[in-house]
């Protein structure tokens, strides 16, 4: 029997910072309302030139570089985003031209900021039936082309980065034991871009109208967001008989330093085994995972024989987790 197991992690986030301070001078709000209510200090903006490619462009390499891989060597290629260089063709594919790997099949998944886990769920149930035994699994966002800076509910939340993994078959009990991915449409309105699609054309009207930019009803998702990821946590460890005690990390989608908080307090662990790096960067989407992933693995946060759990929260909605013995 095949596992996919993570044996690479790369990232890469833009030179340029934004800080609440620098926000306060742009929308009604203050560093200390965004520290409190967010946890979130500061976050990065892709340069001009910069697309979503091009920052999983960078991630990918590094992953790549770490795993002393040729990007000929891959199988195939997943990439997570809901800010794409453009709706036709896939970011995907404009990643696969960059990395010179003419050939192999690429595709993107969007699932917002779920889109690293569902992305890691495909990759997974690939390696599993045997049909690729090497697949690079990327999150990236440029969401500030996405945010409206002069609304102060979303532009204070959002930032740009890319984390990539490489996934590897593996005959040995480890690696990926068990994803968990959810949906409820229902909800759709929460979190939500109004225009540019086939539902609303975009028109000088859409553009006058600031229907381009990323609307959330952030209360309403905060308060889903909490009793499903709470719900979420517990009952991945269950189905897998781990206990809290036996986790050394969650890495969480970096959305709000008090949904994290409330999760780890469900499973009844410290915040000192929850990886936190939203403070610097934002709310990144599907980057936000694998950014946090590549920084634990980076700073030695995880050892061989670990038990982590990813989990996260978005727009659709969205959720999902994945428990891995690293
Ligand atoms: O990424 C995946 C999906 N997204 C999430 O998981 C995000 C979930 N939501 C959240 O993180 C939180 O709901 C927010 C951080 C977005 C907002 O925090 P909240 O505690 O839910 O605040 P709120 O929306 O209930 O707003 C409270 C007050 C309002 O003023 P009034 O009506 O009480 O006078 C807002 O207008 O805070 C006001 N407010 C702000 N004030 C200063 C909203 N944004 C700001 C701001 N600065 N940036």
């Amino acid at each position: 029997m095949y596992r996919s197991r993570i044996i690479s992690t790369g990232s890469y986030l833009p030179e340029r910072v934004l800080t609440n301070f620098d926000l306060e001078k742009m929308v009604e709000t203050s560093d200390e309302w965004i520290r409190e209510r967010t946890g979130i200090r500061e976050r990065r903006i892709a340069a001009p030139e910069e697309a979503a490619s091009d920052l999983a462009l960078s991630a990918s390499k590094a992953a790549l570089r770490r795993a002393g891989l040729r990007a000929k060597e891959l199988d195939l290629i997943i990439l997570a985003t809901v800010s794409g260089d453009m709706p036709l063709p896939s970011t995907a594919c404009m990643l696969q031209k960059k990395l010179k790997a003419k050939g192999i099949p690429a595709f993107d998944i969007n699932a917002a900021c779920s889109g690293f886990i569902y992305a890691l769920s495909v990759a997974d149930a690939y390696i599993r039936s045997g049909t690729y035994s090497r697949i690079l699994v990327v999150g990236t966002e440029v969401l500030s082309r996405f945010t409206d800076w002069q609304d102060r509910t979303t532009c204070v939340l959002l930032g740009d980065g890319a984390g990539a993994v490489i996934l590897e078959r593996t005959r040995q009990k480890r690696g990926i034991l068990d994803i968990k991915i959810h949906a409820d449409g229902n909800y759709w309105e929460l979190l939500h871009v109004p225009a540019g699609g086939s539902r609303l054309q975009t028109s000088e009207e859409t553009v006058r109208e600031r229907q381009h930019f990323i609307k959330m009803k952030g209360n309403e998702t905060f308060k889903i967001a909490v009793r499903t990821l709470e719900r979420l946590v517990v009952d991945t460890l269950k189905d897998n008989n781990i206990r809290a005690e036996e986790l050394a990390l969650l890495i969480p989608h970096q959305a709000n330093h008090r949904i994290i908080a409330a999760t780890a307090n469900r499973l009844g662990i410290g915040l000192d085994r929850v990886m936190l790096n939203l403070d610097r960067y934002g709310n990144t989407s599907a980057a936000s995972i694998p950014i946090a992933l590549d920084e634990a693995v980076g700073t030695g946060r995880i050892k061989d024989g670990d038990y982590i759990l990813l989990e996260a929260f978005g727009g659709g909605l969205t959720w999902g987790s994945a428990l891995i013995k690293w």
